[in-house]
């Protein structure tokens, strides 16, 4: 039977959903193997896109849409799946160059270019002898004025060498030499005290961030966020996974300013492993090899009422899954997150459509579930070993954590802090 319905195109169909979608992560300087910038780039993989897509592996999302809904939710609808299969079964029309489809901009995943980029001074070189390091990179900064941030973002040359970052904003008084001390200081295990050199930077902390595989930048909604000090420096703590062959790795920081005053400063809090309650998780934190073990951890939130805007769930490579909740002295359930089917490759910062409330006096469940037996393919020991939870963040060591940013709860902050930004 002839087929009278218009065939799906590349120009008006496919190019806009990947380059909402996709694109982000698949051009150049990005995490994704391959570009999917050009017709040439997506029809040469027709085929594997309609399998990832329909398998729901790309684009790589893990937070359980119904448990919880995201602003940044990097999901497709059904209808753009079945778009892109007709498309590839319909042989994959060109059609026309109409309107030029938006394609994000390079350097960044946030849909402007920075006013400021920040990035270490050198290079480091990984060596490929299979060790995990720690390296701590001063980047001093001086500004005309302090500016008010609305987002920040880590970058690197070369984020697969990177196992996790984090990085802190110093205001540095003026009679205090920012170029102090060296400018990378190798901290793996026991020079870790070299650390002291950079005392004198880190009396006045701005900021406190970090990335880790998968995620994207932190933002803020309305007149949130923080203001970069107009002198200083950032430090920044990279964790190199251990790799089997030498590479070279630059990082840094995108700053993306607003006008807007900032009224309230966001803070970061870590819950669990290196964090608040740590002591409390239940049972005591080991996995003893051959086992698939559930550990929780509950706070009770003091003082007074908070909007949260985000949740950032971590583990390592023994996660399954990982949930977090919290239940209001009223009784009622406000669910977190949920990551079905953990993987340490693809984790994020879930951002809240609309601050979220939490009552004082609310309690904050985590809880998380490890596999230490040899069915788990991401287990890094064969045989199993018996793990431990650590706050060093050793790759081989597990976490169970719940990094969270809030501010305290003004009346009408569900209706105000809405983020904005569309995030692919
Ligand atoms: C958050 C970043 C990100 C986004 C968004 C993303 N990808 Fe990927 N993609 C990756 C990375 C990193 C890899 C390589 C690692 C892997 O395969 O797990 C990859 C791998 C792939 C592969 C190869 C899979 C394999 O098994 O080797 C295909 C095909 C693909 N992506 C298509 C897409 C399509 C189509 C979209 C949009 C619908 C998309 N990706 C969105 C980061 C991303």
């Amino acid at each position: 039977m002839p087929c009278f319905a218009q065939q799906p195109t590349y120009y008006k169909d496919i190019a806009p959903i990947i380059a909402r979608a996709c694109a982000s992560c698949h051009r150049p300087g990005e995490a994704a193997p391959f570009s999917l910038l050009t017709y040439e780039d997506v029809s040469k993989r027709a085929t594997f896109i309609k399998e990832v897509t329909q398998s729901r592996y790309m684009p790589p999302w893990k937070a359980d849409p119904h448990y919880a809904r995201y602003a940044n939710e990097r999901l497709l609808q059904p209808g753009e799946i079945q778009l892109i299969a007709d498309w590839v079964d319909a042989k994959m029309l060109k059609g026309n160059k109409t309107a030029t489809t938006a394609y994000p901009v390079t350097g960044t995943q946030y849909h402007r270019p920075p006013d400021l980029t920040l990035k270490a001074l050198h290079s480091f070189s990984v060596k490929g002898d299979n060790t995990e390091r720690f390296v701590v990179f001063r980047v001093p900064f001086s500004l005309k004025d302090s500016m008010n941030v609305a987002a920040v973002e880590f970058i690197s040359s070369n984020k697969k060498v990177v196992h996790h970052v984090n990085y802190a904003v110093y205001d540095v008084a003026e009679d205090i030499d920012i170029n102090v001390g060296e400018d990378q200081l190798n901290v793996t295990d026991s020079e870790r005290s070299r650390y002291d050199e950079y005392a004198p930077l880190r009396k006045n902390m701005r900021y406190y961030g970090g990335w880790i595989p998968g995620a994207s930048f932190e933002s803020y909604p309305a007149d949130i966020g923080w203001v970069m000090p107009r002198r200083g420096v950032v430090l920044i703590t990279v964790h190199y996974a251990a790799t089997g062959r030498d590479e070279e790795e630059l990082c840094g920081i995108n700053l993306f300013f607003r006008k807007e005053k900032i009224k309230r400063v966001a803070s970061v809090i870590n819950v669990g492993s290196g964090g608040v309650g740590e002591k409390d998780i239940e049972p005591y934190f080991f996995i003893q090899p051959d086992t698939i073990k559930k550990f929780s951890l509950q706070i009770t939130t003091p003082h007074q009422d908070q909007s949260l805007l985000y949740v950032w769930p971590h583990m390592h490579l023994l996660g399954k899954t990982f949930k977090a909740w919290a239940v209001t002295p009223a009784g009622d359930t406000i669910p977190l997150v949920h990551i079905p089917e953990w993987d340490f490759k693809w984790q994020e910062i879930y951002k809240f459509r609309r601050a979220v409330k939490i009552p004082k006096g609310s309690v904050l469940t985590v809880e998380g579930v490890y596999d230490n037996t040899r069915a788990n393919p991401a287990n890094p020991f064969n045989p199993p070993r018996v793990i431990y939870s650590s706050g060093d963040m050793k790759s081989v060591d597990e976490m169970l954590t719940l990094v969270m940013l809030f501010v305290p709860y003004e009346e009408g902050d569900e209706e105000r802090l809405v983020f904005q930004e569309k995030i692919p």
